[in-house]
C-alpha cells in the first residue's frame, strides 16, 4: 500500500498515528506530496484525488481509499480486532461523533490558516476567520470538559484530538489554548509519550 502524506498535514497525521498503533506501517510506502491551495495539480487530480486532497491511500490493485477516517477504519479492519473504531454498539456512534467534532476543528484550523498563509492580504475576510477560530476554541473547551474521552483506552477520536492540539501548537502557537485547557495539555502530554504521535509531530514551525 502506498500512503500519499504531507509531513505538515494534521489529516495524515492521524492516519500515520493509526497505522503505527496497529501494527501496519510497514506495509506501508509513504509517499509525500505538496499540493498547494489556489494550484491546481492536474495530474493528481486526473490520477488520485479529484478533491485534491491528502491523505490518499493507494492499494495494491491500485484501487484508492479516502478520506482520512475511512483510511483509518479500513486499516483497522485489516488489522483485525477494531482496536481503534468499535464495530458496532454505542461506543461506535460515540468515538464516530466524537472524531467528527475533532475533525471539524481540524477543517476550521485550517481555513484559518489558508485565509492568512494563502489568501491574498487584500481578500482577507477578518469575520470569516473569526467565525471558524471561535468554532475552534469552542470545540477545544467542549474536549476539554470530556474527563472520559481524554482518560478511555486509545480510539480514533483521541488521535484526531492529538493533531488538533499538535497543529495548534505547530501553525497557531500563540494561540493561548495551553492556557486555556489545562485537561487538553494533560491529555497532551499523555499522549505524546506515544512513540507514534511523537515520531509523526509536524516538523518544526
Ligand atoms: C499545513 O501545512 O498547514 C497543512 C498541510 C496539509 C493540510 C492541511 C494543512
Amino acid at each position: 500500500m502506498k500512503l500519499i502524506f504531507s509531513s505538515t498535514s494534521p489529516f495524515a497525521r492521524k492516519v500515520r498515528i493509526a497505522a503505527i498503533e496497529l501494527g501496519l506501517i510497514d506495509t506501508i510506502e509513504l509517499v509525500p506530496a505538496a499540493l498547494a491551495p489556489g494550484k491546481p495539480n492536474d495530474d493528481y487530480s486526473r490520477d488520485v484525488n479529484p478533491l485534491k486532497k491528502l491523505p490518499v491511500l493507494i492499494l495494491d490493485d491500485d484501487s484508492v481509499i479516502l478520506d482520512s477516517y475511512v483510511i483509518v477504519e479500513y486499516l483497522d479492519e485489516i488489522a483485525g480486532g477494531r482496536k481503534l473504531i468499535p464495530a458496532s454498539g454505542p461506543a461506535r456512534w460515540r468515538i464516530k461523533t466524537d472524531h467528527s467534532m475533532a475533525q471539524g476543528i481540524l477543517d476550521s484550523m485550517v481555513l484559518c490558516r489558508y485565509e492568512k498563509a494563502a489568501r491574498p492580504k487584500e481578500c482577507y475576510w477578518q469575520a470569516w476567520a473569526d467565525d471558524h477560530w471561535q468554532r475552534v476554541w469552542a470545540g477545544m473547551a467542549h474536549f476539554d470538559r470530556q474527563s472520559d474521552l481524554l482518560s478511555r483506552p486509545l480510539d480514533v477520536a483521541q488521535i484526531a484530538l492529538t493533531c488538533v492540539l499538535g497543529y495548534a501548537d505547530f501553525r497557531f502557537a500563540d494561540s493561548g489554548w495551553r492556557k486555556a485547557y489545562p485537561n487538553l495539555v494533560a491529555f497532551h502530554d499523555k499522549m505524546m509519550q506515544r512513540p507514534s504521535v511523537k515520531i509523526s509531530a509536524p516538523p518544526a514551525a
